[in-house]
């Protein structure tokens, strides 16, 4: 891997949330439960909500046109895109593939990736691989996600936890330098799945096993089902493994980091994890807030938001690290670079 030539450099990035806000002071009108409660437990206050008529591509498409001019490029110099996403447009064409006839694309392959909330760390790690292996120049990385599509409204289980958002990343090509103190960009990642979990979480209809039937319906069976206590339990463990695997193939360790990117589940998860890796909270984005777990979205909105709010400067080490359904999970280590970029 080191003795490849070229490294992969952030080139751009952007991303977008649907203005319809959802409160916890509406949720308690729908649903058996209280502001008090969402906030404690997971940190969530408000969520947003994608308009009825619009779909995941159309978030992604907003994300993507961002991070392309961020990237001073236009839609024909992407060789390649990589969608993360748990909630297609449809389960076939790719929404990558619709991203593209919306985004004129023309010259990209384009494919989506189903790591569910670990999607945009596997999609980065896929995009970067493209760059580094010289197959591309330049990658848009896409984390997209329409939860509000698939949660039960009626199960307070899950229905508060989730939100809708896309992020996008340009990822380009640039020469290696020889010393690794001049690396910039990805500079390390580690992924990794265990399917002995995937009924942690999952969907039970709408795939090969159970097509839809008016019974399937009438169950709720196409609706996220979530073990969150297990998920939970796997979460803390996940967090800590992927940040430490990815700082240790950087060459790095937690004190080295400036800016932690999590992704943005639980409060709670999130300052286990710090704490574990002895990482004060000032170090890490905090948007769940605003947004709740938007799912593959979620580090592309948060590291988004650290840009263009002037949280990151160029030479700044910022760990992203993230876990979801599969189960999967994975961190990267990036040297922000953004300014640098000719
Ligand atoms: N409002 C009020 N009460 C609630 C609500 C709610 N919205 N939801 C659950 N409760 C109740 C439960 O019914 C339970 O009541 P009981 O004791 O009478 O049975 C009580 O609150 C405690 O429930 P717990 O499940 O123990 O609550 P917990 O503190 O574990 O929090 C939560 C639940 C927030 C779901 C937590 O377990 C969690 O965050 N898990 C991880 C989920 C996650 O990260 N999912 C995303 C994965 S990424 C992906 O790929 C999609």
């Amino acid at each position: 891997m080191d003795r490849l030539p070229y490294q992969a450099v952030i080139s751009g990035v952007g991303s977008y949330v649907p203005e319809k806000i959802l409160t916890n002071a509406e949720l308690e009108k729908t649903i058996d439960t209280s502001d008090e409660w969402i906030v404690s437990r997971t940190g969530i206050k408000e969520r947003r909500i994608l308009e009825k008529g619009k779909a995941t591509s159309d978030m992604a498409l907003e994300a993507a046109k961002k991070a392309i001019e961020d990237a001073g490029l236009t839609p024909p110099d992407i060789d390649f895109v990589v969608c993360g996403t748990f909630t297609p447009d449809y389960v076939f064409p790719s929404t990558a593939c619709i991203l593209q006839s919306k985004l004129n694309l023309v010259n990209a392959a384009c494919f989506d990736l189903a790591a569910a909330c670990s999607g945009y760390i596997y999609s980065i790690v896929v995009g970067s691989n493209f760059i580094t292996s010289g197959m591309a120049k330049h990658v848009l990385v896409i984390g997209t996600d329409a939860n509000s599509r698939l949660v039960d409204w009626t199960d307070r289980n899950t229905c508060v936890i989730f939100g809708d958002g896309a992020g996008a990343m340009v990822l380009s090509r640039e020469e290696k330098p020889e010393a690794a103190e001049d690396r910039r960009g990805i500079l390390a990642s580690f992924i990794k799945s265990d399917g002995t979990g995937w009924k942690h979480l999952y969907q039970p209809a709408g795939g090969s096993l159970h097509t839809p039937t008016h019974a399937s319906i009438d169950e709720k069976l196409h609706h996220i089902k979530m073990e969150g206590k297990e998920t939970f339990k796997f979460a803390a463990r996940a967090m800590a493994n992927a940040s430490l695997e990815a700082l240790e193939k950087a060459n790095l360790t937690t004190e080295d980091i400036d800016l932690v990117v999590p992704h943005q589940a639980n409060v709670r998860i999130i300052k286990n994890a710090m704490r574990k890796l002895k990482i004060p909270m000032d170090k890490t984005i905090i948007n769940i807030d605003k947004f709740g777990n938007t799912v593959a979205a979620s580090l592309g909105i948060a590291l988004d938001e650290a840009y263009r709010t002037g949280r990151l400067k160029d030479g700044d080490n910022v760990l992203l690290v993230a876990f979801g359904a599969g189960l999967t999970w994975g961190g990267i280590v990036i040297r922000w670079n953004k300014s640098l970029i000719t």
